[in-house]
C-alpha cells in the first residue's frame, strides 16, 4: 500500500467553498432527508468524485485523515477487513485523494450502525461532511433500513440533529459494553 499524505490545502481556495450558513432548502431543513443538498454533478464540476466502493481507495491515506481528525490511527490490514464488511460506504476524493468518508454496518434488513465518519480538517466546513451522510442515509432507506444509529461525541451533534438523527428519543439511551470501562470486582469474575 502506498503512503500518500494530502497536502494541506487552503479551503479558501476550495471549488466548493461557499458561506458557511448557507439559505436552507427543502433537504437541509429540520426533518430527516432522503434527498441530497449537492447533486453528483455539482460535485463532480467541483472536481470532487464520490465513490461507494472500496475500488481506488487508499487506505493509508483515509488513515491519515482518521489521525487528523483525533481518531486512533487503525492497522491498515484490519481496517481493510473492517470495510470488507461494511455494505454500504460513501466517500469523497479530491485529487485521488479521500477527503470525506462514512459508513455504515448492520443487518440488511432492519438496522444500520454509522462509524467513521470524517472530512478531511482543510475541507470541512464546505458541505462534505452533509454529502457523505445525506448519501449514506438515503442508500440505507432506499433498502428499506430505517433503523439508523450513530455514536456522536457532545461537540458533532449539532452537525447530525439536521440530518434526521436524535439523541435519546423517547428517552431511550444507547449502552456501550466496554472492557475499558468494567470495574475491578467484575473484571475479577472472568
Ligand atoms: C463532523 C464533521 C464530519 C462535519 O463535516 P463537515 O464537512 O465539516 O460539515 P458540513 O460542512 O457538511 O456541515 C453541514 C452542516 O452541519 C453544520 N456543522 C458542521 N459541523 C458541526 C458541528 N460540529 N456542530 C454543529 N453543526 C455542525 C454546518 O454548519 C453545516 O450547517 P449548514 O448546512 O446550516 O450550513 C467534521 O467536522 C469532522 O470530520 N469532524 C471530526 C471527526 C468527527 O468528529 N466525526 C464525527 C464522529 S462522531
Amino acid at each position: 500500500m502506498q503512503v500518500h499524505t494530502i497536502a494541506p490545502t487552503p479551503t479558501t481556495s476550495l471549488p466548493l467553498r461557499r458561506p458557511h450558513r448557507r439559505p436552507p432548502t427543502s433537504s437541509s431543513s429540520s426533518s430527516t432527508t432522503t434527498t441530497t443538498s449537492t447533486s453528483d454533478a455539482d460535485l463532480d464540476s467541483r472536481g470532487f468524485a464520490l465513490h461507494r466502493t472500496i475500488t481506488g481507495l487508499d487506505l493509508d491515506a483515509l488513515n491519515n485523515v482518521f489521525a487528523r481528525v483525533g481518531f486512533p490511527r487503525r492497522d491498515p490490514r484490519k481496517i481493510m477487513k473492517a470495510l470488507q464488511h461494511t455494505p454500504s460506504l460513501v466517500w469523497v476524493a479530491h485529487r485521488e485523494m479521500p477527503v470525506a468518508f462514512a459508513r455504515a454496518t448492520g443487518d440488511g434488513v432492519f438496522n444500520a450502525v454509522v462509524w467513521d465518519v470524517v472530512v478531511d480538517p482543510s475541507y470541512q466546513g464546505i458541505g462534505l461532511g452533509r454529502v457523505v451522510m445525506e448519501r449514506l442515509i438515503e442508500e440505507l432507506v432506499g433498502r428499506g433500513i430505517t433503523n439508523i444509529s450513530l455514536f456522536a461525541e457532545p461537540k458533532v451533534v449539532g452537525f447530525y440533529r439536521p440530518l434526521g438523527f436524535a439523541a435519546d428519543p423517547d428517552g431511550v439511551k444507547g449502552m456501550v459494553y466496554s472492557r475499558k470501562q468494567m470495574r475491578p470486582q467484575q473484571k475479577r469474575r472472568w
